[in-house]
């Protein structure tokens, strides 16, 4: 998968060369690309920004170094159009269904914005000849894209074909196939500190493990996330107009 982070802060992104991401990079699953937005600006202050109109607090990132970074990574004739993530509070929600859409695509650019966010028209534009999504990683504000960028792109590359050792680990987890929080997990010692490991996991009974490590998904969604508990509700009822498909 090709990936281009367009950023003012582009050394915020160093965290991509670490880790599992930083290995898929070096074993050539991710080519990663990152780029200086102030590499297109023309003015001595290397100009990013400017005073929104309508008024209001802030500035507001322009539309000319954006559109000309959009059109030297991606050409308006090349023969491929990456499909470009815009991080921003004001975003479609990123969950986990969505890492694994975009982990299917070949290429994935990121705009990060800062300030009071990038003009409207940049989104716009691009969305002439590549698909746009604005996306937020949350109901929080951040000061810029960056650190999203950086969390979408882990979530992402960790479902790529092999970059995690053992893929049965992501079956397994919250959010995953079933839509319940993962259980709880233990390893050695058995008892630690007063604290001792659920009886049932030492049985060595799998279907007797299996039922109790889905009864404490159910029990932690439940306590933890009844919204999660309520979706399911609505699909099974019909009532998330999906006809129990999703
Ligand atoms: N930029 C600032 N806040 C953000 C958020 N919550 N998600 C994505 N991008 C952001």
């Amino acid at each position: 998968m090709r990936l281009d982070v367009v950023s003012i802060f582009p050394e915020y992104l160093a965290a991509l060369d670490v880790s599992l991401v930083g290995k898929a990079a070096k074993s050539g699953l991710l080519d990663v690309h990152l780029h200086d937005l102030r590499d297109w600006t023309h003015d001595r202050h290397r100009t990013v920004d400017d005073t929104p109109y309508g008024g209001g607090a802030g500035m507001v990132m322009k539309a000319e170094p954006w559109g000309q970074a959009l059109d030297a990574l991606a050409p308006v004739d090349g023969p491929a159009q990456p499909r470009l993530i815009v991080p921003t509070p004001a975003g479609r929600p990123f969950t986990q269904a969505l890492a694994y859409e975009l982990a299917a695509e070949p290429w994935l650019a990121f705009a990060c914005g800062r300030y009071e966010g990038i003009d409207a028209r940049v989104a716009s534009y691009a969305a002439e000849r590549m698909r746009v999504d604005e996306v937020s990683i949350g109901d929080y504000v951040l000061n810029g894209g960056e650190v999203a960028v950086l969390v979408m792109v882990e979530a992402v590359a960790r479902l790529l074909p092999g970059v995690i050792g053992n893929p049965e680990s992501l079956a397994e987890e919250s959010h995953s196939g079933d839509g319940l929080l993962e259980y709880p997990v233990y390893t050695k010692p058995p008892a630690w500190r007063g604290h001792d490991v659920p009886e049932v996991l030492l049985s060595g009974n799998h279907g007797l493990i299996a039922d109790w490590r889905h009864e404490e998904s159910v029990r932690r969604t439940a306590e933890r996330r009844p919204d999660l508990l309520a979706a399911w509700g609505d699909v099974l009822s019909g009532q998330d107009g999906t006809d129990g498909v999703r």
